[in-house]
């Protein structure tokens, strides 16, 4: 167990390590209870670093026994670890240590999940696996025997000998001790094959437990798609014999690019029409491709410490964006990214736990694979392309490779290779990397004589630890359109680098209507305040698609805001102008589906309380209830319509043509539903035959309140299935009255499927009384009580899972002083355990302070 020893690391600090490693030998003899672990690794000091004793690092190990070339020694050993006397020059160190993969619920480390060996190392479990230096910037080449019973043995790179009882595998790229994998079980493989552009043959496997085999040919249908794409794009080509995936279902992350083998959560690989939705589809299809990009970003290319995460993370987030792009909606994907950036970074940017992309310190390295890391690293990637544009983009991208190909790299090994094929200077858009907060964009305009100025001003509000922020390098994306709708300045980016700065236009006939930050174009708060009239004209003509969605996105949130705020009644008029966009044919169906939905109840709580407004959970619930009605009855005409319209007769495709139609239909069905009272939702529900069009009848028959049959009728249907099932836990809170939200949470902890050991289910239920807005801030706290209360239990089975759940407290400042006190008396309670894991004391902590 990790003891709670708040002990900060900085970056600062920075300190190569004292030796090179040449090679590592490692031999498992695996038992559940007691795995021993040989390890034979040939260590040369190294002369570029400074002089420091042989530490290596190590957790929750039994050291057995020990020898330096081949004499037995007896290391100091602590809870991190072991120093040891070593010769000058290069050495063999030898360790046979013993672990116990039964009882490591932490999912860290060498675990076992269903009878499944399997290990997870990034970013410091190998130490719980043998004594290495185990950091980033330790690379070397790997030798693994497996020896046990199990059927399959696998590890990293290419196979080697194999026969009764054991499997050896020969990795011949130098990689870190995070890309280390091990899994060993009862598992059949879904097998297939790619010829890389330069001939070389390559095995492909997905590994499942037995009777998952029919779930696997989306996810090795979207790994060929992201071979054949990292080619073609990026020219970048695999480099092994064989990959492998290993399908898990205990896991607590997405998945990890593991050299060669990735690892998987089975939520972020298994498929299929009857049991995912095509939003499971396409998360598929990129955790896949991502993983796989990894291979390149990530494992040729590592970094030199945990700092640097987003050099890897960052990047790899942009090139499975600009991969799901390719291989659907480019605006589509676009609106949803930045949905999703508003949704899970802006309010951590905004509160107690903003970071900079790159930190300079932190207790415990789990607590920082954030949306500021990932989704804010992409979008700076984004950004530095937008500067400097595509051409040179690719140029910087083949130098970092050529560069930088095996080494373990930093931040400014990034920036340089930009500066070294552009010739700018970048030392201005570093602030990206080490500021932290969202910057506010306020606009001016001004016109006369067929000039038209815009003048912005930017300001970055205070984040813990930073006070005064200086002003960052924004590429805006600007059009011009003319009074009539046409566009008379196309899409322009403009280098905003001053607090304050204005461009101007010449040579326009009359004052136009400016479209600001085109796609999104810097990761900011626009605070501008137009018309209602400007916004329905950019709704109706913008030529940008992410615009065109912003407009009526304003409109949305404001009319919302007068609701909860004045009382005021739905605008009618807004939506008149928006049903002709939905009715619009010419339209993807996917887009329109976006255009109906509305800015989440959590973020109307975000956008109250930029405005000096206190949020109430309530008031912020019915308002968008009685939007919805409002929406259901102007729009009641046009509903049958668009139910035929989105209605797929084609056999099952998880494409974005068909997925554009299920998620236009699920929309109009929730509406429909608010008028017929779920008659057309229970009819969808009898006759679905996917998992989409299943589960959206589903919910709409829970939060019309007749959901007791249907939720029996598809447990019975699905109890078998783990995947199906996170779903009906999850469901059944989501899409319930504020009121039942806690009730039906607690019930579901008491179900005999509920495993708070594993991570999906726990999430599912927890996480899903989380994301009910109102249900979880019910005013007698007794939301937030319940969460306590299991993230208190969960810390000692599982801390990293527990404190990345811990940040739905996050928002707490947001609230009135009797609900902020609720929280406070829960975040305290937390902070009181006794044994509290050096995790969650870290987020408790920031987010107390
Ligand atoms: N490196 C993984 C990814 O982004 C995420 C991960 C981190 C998985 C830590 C497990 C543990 O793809
Ligand atoms: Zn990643």
């Amino acid at each position: 167990m990790k003891e709670a020893t708040p002990q900060t690391i900085y970056l600062k600090d920075y300190t190569p390590f004292g030796w090179q490693v040449d090679s590592v030998h490692l031999t498992f003899k695996l038992a559940p209870e007691a795995t021993r672990v040989t390890s034979r690794i040939r260590f040369t000091p190294d002369p570029a670093a400074p002089a420091q004793d042989f530490f290596l690092h190590g957790e929750e190990l039994t050291l057995i026994r020990a020898a330096v070339d081949g004499v037995a020694v007896t290391p100091e050993v602590t809870p991190e670890g072991l120093r040891c006397a070593v010769p000058n020059g290069p050495f063999l160190w030898e360790a046979e240590v013993e672990i116990a993969p039964a009882s490591n619920t932490a999912l860290e480390g060498l675990y076992m999940s269903n009878g499944m060996y399997c290990t997870q190392c990034e970013a410091e479990g190998f130490r719980k696996i043998t004594y290495y230096p185990d950091r980033p910037d330790v690379m070397s080449v790997f030798t693994v025997r497996i020896e046990g019973a199990e059927p399959v043995k696998l590890s990293n790179g290419n196979p080697g000998a194999s026969g009764d009882g054991f499997a050896e595998w020969h990795d011949p790229w130098p990689k870190p001790a995070y890309l280390f994998a091990l899994v060993a079980g009862d598992l059949v493989n879904h097998p297939d094959s790619f010829t890389t552009m330069s001939g070389r043959q390559v095995e492909l496997n997905i590994w499942v437990r037995p009777g998952d085999e029919g779930k696997c040919a989306w996810g090795m249908e979207s790994l060929k798609k992201s071979m054949t794409w990292d080619e073609e794009v990026y020219g970048r080509e695999y480099d092994l014999d064989i990959f492998n995936i290993v399908a898990v279902d205990d896991f607590n992350m997405g998945a990890m690019e593991n050299k060669g083998l990735n690892v998987f959560n089975s939520s972020a690989v298994l498929a299929s029409p009857e049991t995912s939705t095509d939003a499971n589809f396409e998360r598929i299809e990129a955790i896949i491709a991502h993983e796989y990009f990894h291979n390149w970003t990530g494992n040729r290319i590592t970094c030199r410490d945990w700092f640097q995460l987003c050099l890897k993370e960052g990047l790899t987030v942009f090139r499975d964006s600009q991969f799901t792009s390719d291989m659907r909606s480019a605006e589509v994907k676009r609106i949803s990214d930045v949905i999703d950036l508003r949704a899970r970074q802006f309010p951590e940017d905004q509160g107690p736990l903003s970071h900079p992309v790159r930190p300079e310190s932190f207790q415990e390295i789990n607590n920082f694979y954030t949306a500021t890391v990932y989704e804010k690293g992409a979008e700076v990637i984004g950004m530095l392309k937008r500067l400097v544009g595509d051409e040179a983009y690719a140029k910087a991208l083949d130098l970092y490779f050529a560069r930088h190909d095996g080494q373990a790299c930093t931040i400014e090994d990034w920036l340089r290779v930009f500066e070294d094929t552009t010739g700018r200077d970048l030392s201005q858009f570093k602030r990206w990397y080490s500021q932290s907060g969202t910057p506010h964009l306020k606009v001016a305009e001004s016109y006369a004589d067929g000039s038209y100025t815009l003048t912005f001003t930017q300001h970055t509000p205070p984040t813990p630890g930073q006070s005064d922020k200086a002003p960052q390098v924004l590429p805006i994306a600007v059009g011009l359109l003319n009074p009539n709708g046409d566009e008379v300045v196309p899409t322009t980016v403009l280098e905003m680098t001053e607090a304050e700065q204005s461009f101007t236009f010449e040579g326009l006939a009359a004052k136009p209507v400016p479209s600001i930050l085109r796609g999104f174009s810097a990761p900011v708060v626009l605070d501008r305040s137009s018309s209602p009239e400007e916004r329905a004209f950019l709704l109706a003509h913008d030529t940008d698609a992410f615009n065109r969605w912003e407009a009526n996105r304003d409109l949305a949130r404001e009319g919302l805001v007068a609701m909860i705020t004045e009382g005021a009644a739905p605008d009618e008029a807004w939506l008149d102008g928006l049903q002709k966009v939905i009715a619009d044919e010419a339209l993807d169906p996917a887009f329109r589906a976006l255009m109906m939905g509305g800015p989440s109840q959590s973020e109307l709580a975000q956008v109250l309380h930029g405005r000096g407004i206190t949020p109430d959970p309530e008031a912020i619930w019915t308002a968008s209830e009685t939007l919805r009605d409002a929406k259901a009855r102007r729009w009641a005409g046009l509903l049958p319509r668009l139910a035929d319209e989105a209605a797929v007769t084609a056999p099952f495709s998880p494409d974005a043509e068909q997925a554009g139609k299920r998620a236009l239909g699920g929309a109009v069905l929730s509406l429909q539903t608010r008028i017929d009272g779920g008659a057309a939702a229970e009819a969808q529900f009898k006759a679905a035959d996917n998992m989409t069009l299943q589960l959206t009848a589903l919910s709409c028959l829970v939060s019309a309140g007749r959901d007791e049959a249907a939720l029996g009728v598809f447990e019975r249907q699905w109890s078998g299935d783990r995947l199906v099932m996170d779903k009906w836990f999850a469901l059944q809170i989501a899409a319930t009255t504020p009121d039942k939200a806690v009730e039906r949470a607690e019930a579901l902890t008491r179900h005999p499927a509920f495993d708070m050991k594993n991570p999906n289910r726990f999430r599912a239920t927890l996480g899903g009384l989380a994301m009910h807005h109102a249900g979880f801030h019910r005013r007698d706290g007794a939301g937030y009580r319940l969460l306590a209360d299991w993230l208190i239990r969960l810390d000692a089975v599982n801390p990293q899972t527990t404190a990345r759940m811990c940040t739905v407290f996050q928002t707490w400042k947001r609230y009135d002083p009797d609900r902020q006190a609720l929280i406070r008396a829960e975040l305290e309670r937390i902070a009181a355990r006794p044994g509290l894991s050096r995790d969650v004391t870290e987020m408790v902590t920031r987010m107390l302070s």
